[in-house]
């Protein structure tokens, strides 16, 4: 591959934010070897599938892209254009490696998350080479030390990945084995990565890992920063208005960090913090490592610190041995603790995991009528949760334009989405806007023009 001619690159990315933020850094990476990147794969020289593995529908989803992919090349090469060169990135990499190449064999590279500062050299190496190129490994150096940041220029609510990995081995879940082991990136180069986004236009940062509450980085003290420590040195960054962290565990929300929500107003009221089930057999059986009372405890706890705390969760139905009374627990747990976003998912048994292979599977039927019967409480907890806010003033952090002409959307505190008509005010800024009306997937409200010299908190 010759740096300087240019290419396009065209990325295409499932799953969570982990997969969206280590997009950006791969489409970094080849930038520096000739890839400019573009919004559809029509023309592409190189496509890139960085893919999800957590349930079998986001896998399946994935060999039926590749099989239009593969299409599409021909029908390119049938007309005599240029040809595209295939790369499967993220968690279906990692879990199906040399599979995904047996089952596809038209695909060029394979990368699993952990090797993507070594994409340029399978890229040469598929061109000197017959055949789709593999790795993934688990390489002793860091991609993140290999694929230095840099940021042109940031949206106003950028993430940043500061652990990475999961060793906590939920029997339901993939992640361990595509992840690898939890990883921490020092407090100083997350430090430096936040100036950068800051410097490049960012004004919220949500900071990401698997299990990030779990964070535990080399401070610059010489002593391990935890997640509490690592968000008060942030809140220190000029400029840098709203701080965010996802996806916590129950297990690592520890008192350094609950305080911090009461005491780190750049520290957003909004917790996405999955239970997954309200029934402690099955919590049990899931390795959670904690009981209802235990995450109700730390939902007081948060409460305290902030009253206005909102929280967001994940849920499971229909975990292998889950009852009638173990999903009414669930519905317990929903009602006393009234979330203000959800997800909620069947339980899909992954191969590998200790889940698929237990005994007392649950019944398909009797997890879609779960999902409803949960889904229906959680959407409605979700739009009380919406409605209550209309006529209250909210600081709202302006993120892009609308749909129409003047239109500009930003996000509250609890990351509801507000449209407002952004007359004299631009993208990054920083409002007090006042809720006139509630839809399903948005609100939208009208701001109100502060008082000369007024500071507007986050
Ligand atoms: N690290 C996070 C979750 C990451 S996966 C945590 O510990 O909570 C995101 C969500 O996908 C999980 O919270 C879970 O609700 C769901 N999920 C994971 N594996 C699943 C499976 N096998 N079947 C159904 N949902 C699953
Ligand atoms: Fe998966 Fe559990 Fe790790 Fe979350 S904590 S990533 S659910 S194994
Ligand atoms: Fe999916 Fe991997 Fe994220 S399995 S949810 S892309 S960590």
């Amino acid at each position: 591959m010759t740096a300087r001619v240019s290419k396009s690159l065209y990325i295409k990315t499932y799953g969570c934010q982990m997969n969206v933020y280590d997009s950006d850094r791969m489409a970094e990476a080849l930038a520096a070897h000739g890839y400019n990147r573009v919004d559809t794969a029509e023309t592409a020289d190189l496509v890139i599938l960085n893919t999800c593995h957590i349930r079998e529908k986001a896998a399946e989803k994935v060999y039926s892209e590749l099989g239009r992919l593969r299409r599409l090349r021909d029908r390119r090469e049938a007309e005599g254009q240029s040809g595209m060169l295939l790369a499967v990135a993220g968690c279906v990499a990692q879990a199906e490696g040399e599979a995904m190449l047996e089952r596809a064999a038209f695909v060029d590279v394979v990368v699993g998350p952990q090797a993507y500062h070594r994409l340029p050299e399978l890229l040469a190496r598929r061109a000197r080479e017959q055949g789709g190129q593999i790795d993934t490994d688990f390489p002793v150096e860091s991609k993140f030390d290999e694929l230095p940041r840099q940021v042109e220029s940031s949206p106003v609510s950028a993430f940043l990945t500061v652990q990475e990995g999961c060793d906590k081995f939920c029997s339901f879940c993939v992640v361990p084995y595509t992840r690898g082991a939890e990883v921490s990136r020092p407090a100083a180069a997350v430090l430096a990565e936040a100036r950068q986004l800051v410097a490049a236009g960012a004004r919220e940062i949500t900071l990401l890992g698997q299990n990030v509450n779990g964070y535990h980085g080399d401070g610059p003290d010489g002593r391990t920063w935890s997640l509490g420590r690592l968000v008060r040195a942030l809140a220190e960054v000029d400029g840098l208005a709203r701080i965010r962290y996802t996806t916590s565990h129950p297990r690592d929300m520890d008192e350094e960090l609950i305080r911090a929500h009461g005491e780190v107003p750049q520290l957003m009221p909004f917790l996405h913090l999955p239970v997954q089930s309200g029934s402690d057999s099955v919590l049990e059986a899931m390795n959670r490592k904690y009981t209802a009372a235990d995450f109700l405890r730390i939902v007081e706890k948060l409460r305290g610190q902030r009253p206005d705390m909102a929280l967001s969760s994940d849920f499971i139905v229909g975990f292998p041995g889950e009852s009638d009374e173990d999903f009414a627990a669930t519905m317990r747990l929903v009602e006393q603790v009234g979330f203000a976003l959800s997800f909620s998912f069947k339980y899909s048994p992954r191969p590998g995991t200790p889940g698929a292979t237990m005994r007392k599977q649950v019944h398909e039927d009797t997890k879609s009528a779960r999902l409803a019967t949960l889904q229906a409480t959680l959407d409605a907890q979700a739009r009380a949760f919406n409605e209550a806010t209309v006529g209250r003033v909210l600081p709202v952090l302006l993120e892009r334009a609308g749909r129409h002409a003047g239109q500009l959307v930003g996000r509250t505190p609890y990351l509801q989405g507000v449209h407002v008509e952004g007359r004299g005010h631009a993208i990054g800024d920083l409002v007090q806007v006042r809720i006139d009306a509630c839809y399903p997937h948005s609100l939208s409200g009208t701001v109100l023009e502060p008082d000369p010299g007024e500071e507007i908190a986050a």
